[in-house]
């Protein structure tokens, strides 16, 4: 690691204490020189680190995405996955995919401050603006079916509910099939890729696309998302982006390991806000209206149609239907 991430590091475990220079010398082996160096490039990037006589502290308030501030939050099985974090990058899992062809390893993770090209579902944009949110994308070696490849989505909304769950007290929603919502507002959204070996013509990882608004204002929305729209936290004071990812990394990283064995298939239908709902669904480009009775074990979404039939849905968009 530089001097520069064993500071780094350094400051975000003590976030919000002082470490004198020396103490910062002698953890990471280096002259006090060296560290002084390290800080004035780290205030360069924008952190916010107050120097006082005790010595050197970094804001609590700071909430900038770095691997170190990552690393601190991942559990000891994951601590050494590489991270790649950037200011400003086109999109996340454009970058990952790039990566995963060229064989990076399982758990590979690439995070942006900013996405100048963040891409949705269905070809559409992802809003991505700087500082308020986290884009992220998880390389995923899995081998699985095509049929059970949704289980990855399916797995992904999970591990993304149970790391908002345990850092805030908010309980947040999933609907069908992979976008998060709290207080009725889509907080988050997930894009799953899959990349095939040319040689095999097998898939051989999956990037794990996950975009969240953690503070974006209403009003910074583009217009035509500002009723659909929201963030986690509805003010700017909160500073848990590192800490979110570090949870998501390790959730989704854990889940993977027996995606097969469907065991957070409970979890998801506990959190579906559309089982038991009317809904309206999109099949043959024209919405539909139905019954949403059940998951089935692929992730798919099995609904009651206005005719008495059951059937199943393997993609697509749902909405509910207003009462
Ligand atoms: C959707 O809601 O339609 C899915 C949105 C997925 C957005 C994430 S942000 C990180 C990753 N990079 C992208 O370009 N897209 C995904």
């Amino acid at each position: 690691m530089s001097v520069k991430n064993e500071v780094l590091y350094i400051l975000e475990r003590n976030k919000g204490s002082s470490i004198s220079g020396q103490e910062l010398a002698d953890l990471s082996g280096v002259s006090r020189t060296a560290v002084w160096k390290a800080i004035k490039s780290l205030k360069d990037e924008g952190y916010h680190i107050e120097a006082s006589k005790k010595g050197y502290s970094l804001s609590v308030s700071s909430d900038m995405l770095s691997a170190q501030g990552i690393r601190l939050y991942l559990n000891e099985e994951f601590k050494s996955i590489p991270i790649t974090v950037y200011k400003t990058t086109r999109s996340t899992n454009t970058e990952a995919k790039l990566l995963a062809v060229q064989n990076a390893e399982h758990g590979t993770t690439i995070i942006a401050e900013e996405q100048t090209k963040g891409r949705g579902r269905f070809g559409r944009d992802f809003f991505s603006p700087s500082d308020s949110g986290i884009y992220m994308s998880i390389i995923l070696k899995v081998q699985l079916s095509i049929e059970n490849s949704v289980l990855v989505t399916t797995a992904a909304a999970v591990a993304v509910c149970q790391a908002i769950e345990k850092i805030t007290n908010l309980s947040p929603q999933i609907k069908w099939v992979n976008d998060i919502f709290i207080d009725k507002r889509k907080v988050c959204g997930i894009l799953t890729e899959a990349v095939t070996n040319f040689e095999s013509g097998m898939m051989d990882s999956v990037v794990v696309g996950i975009g969240i608004n953690v503070k974006t204002k209403i009003e910074d929305f583009p217009l035509e998302l500002q009723d659909s729209a929201g963030s986690i936290f509805d003010h700017e004071d909160k500073s848990i982006r590192n800490q979110l990812t570090g949870e998501i990394i390790n959730n989704v990283l854990n889940i993977s390991k027996n995606l097969e064995d469907r065991d957070f298939m409970s979890a998801y239908k506990q959190r579906s806000m559309i089982l038991g709902e009317y809904i309206l669904y999109k099949k043959d480009n024209t919405w539909h209206e139905g019954y949403a009775l059940d998951i089935d074990d692929f992730g798919g979404l099995i609904v009651y149609t206005p005719d008495g039939q059951k059937i199943t849905l393997n993609s697509g968009e749902v909405s509910i239907k207003k009462k």
